[in-house]
């Protein structure tokens, strides 16, 4: 893949583990099961290929409309994944970096979080971000309240603002990780939206949307994934070189 233009930023959705379940007349955490041993398959992948900063949705703001048992599930896989995972994240020189508030999850969880973040604190490799409890707006909304009282407090006139003040503010800003914007967002499972991920940041991402559900997502369908991303034409509402 030396030739080809390779995306420093990939976000992804990833949709479908309830289906997946489904299917196979499962419970639906053994969705979230299948689909977090997706995941691990491709933070591996995005270390060996050289992509510099993974961004996976894991849990949305929204994500609280859902049952008890599930939300539970989902959030007792977080301690299940930093007891299996996090030995081999560290000799893969994995960073990790949380977007979103998760201080109310289950104290195991938050636990379990803040000593995997903690191990991996002073790795240089990838840049894994987990969207958890995350939602582009609640984010947008948190930046703006922080970035007003900042200007309350310094006497800033608030027509000077620009938009790198608010990005400061934002997940991706806050963090001193210096986040590009995502250069590319995959979403799983055939649906066709961005149910707030990313809202700000993804302004100018490419879009790429497979029908197949996350759980199934394999190594090879993420090559070529990028493969059909390093052809694309980004022109960020410029012209190409050849028109100029
Ligand atoms: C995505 O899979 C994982 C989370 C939202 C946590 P879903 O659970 O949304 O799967 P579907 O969309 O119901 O198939
Ligand atoms: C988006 O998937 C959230 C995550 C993948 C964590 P959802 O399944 O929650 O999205 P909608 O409800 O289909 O838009
Ligand atoms: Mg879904």
């Amino acid at each position: 893949m030396s030739d080809v233009k390779m995306p420093d930023h990939v976000g992804i959705i990833m949709d479908g583990n309830g289906r997946w379940a489904k299917a196979r007349m499962l419970p639906r955490v053994l969705g979230h099961n299948a689909g977090m041993e997706a995941m691990k398959r491709i933070v591996k992948a995005s270390s060996k290929i050289g992509v510099k900063y993974l961004t996976v949705y894991a849990f949305s703001t929204e994500n609280w409309k859902r049952s008890t048992e599930e939300i539970n599930g989902i959030f007792k896989l977080i301690v299940k994944y930093v007891n299996s995972e996090l030995k081999e994240l560290d000799e893969n020189n994995v960073k990790i970096n949380i977007m979103g508030e998760y201080d109310m999850l289950p104290e195991d969880s938050v636990e379990a979080i803040d000593k995997m973040v903690e191990t991996l604190k002073d790795n240089d490799g990838l840049i894994f971000n987990i969207a958890l409890n995350y939602g582009g707006r609640d984010e947008i909304l948190k930046g703006v309240k922080s970035l007003y009282k900042e200007c309350i407090k310094d006497g800033r006139d608030i027509d000077t603002l620009t938009e790198n003040d608010l990005s400061r503010y934002l997940y991706s800003g806050s963090c001193n990780l210096d986040i590009p914007d995502p250069d590319l967002i995959i979403r799983t499972s055939g649906e066709v939206r961005m149910s707030n991920f990313l809202t700000w940041q993804s302004a100018y991402s490419e879009l790429i949307f497979t029908d197949t559900l996350w759980p199934d997502f394999t190594e090879e369908e993420y090559g070529k994934l990028l493969l059909e991303f390093s052809k694309r034409k980004r022109r960020f509402g410029g012209r190409e070189q050849e028109d100029k």
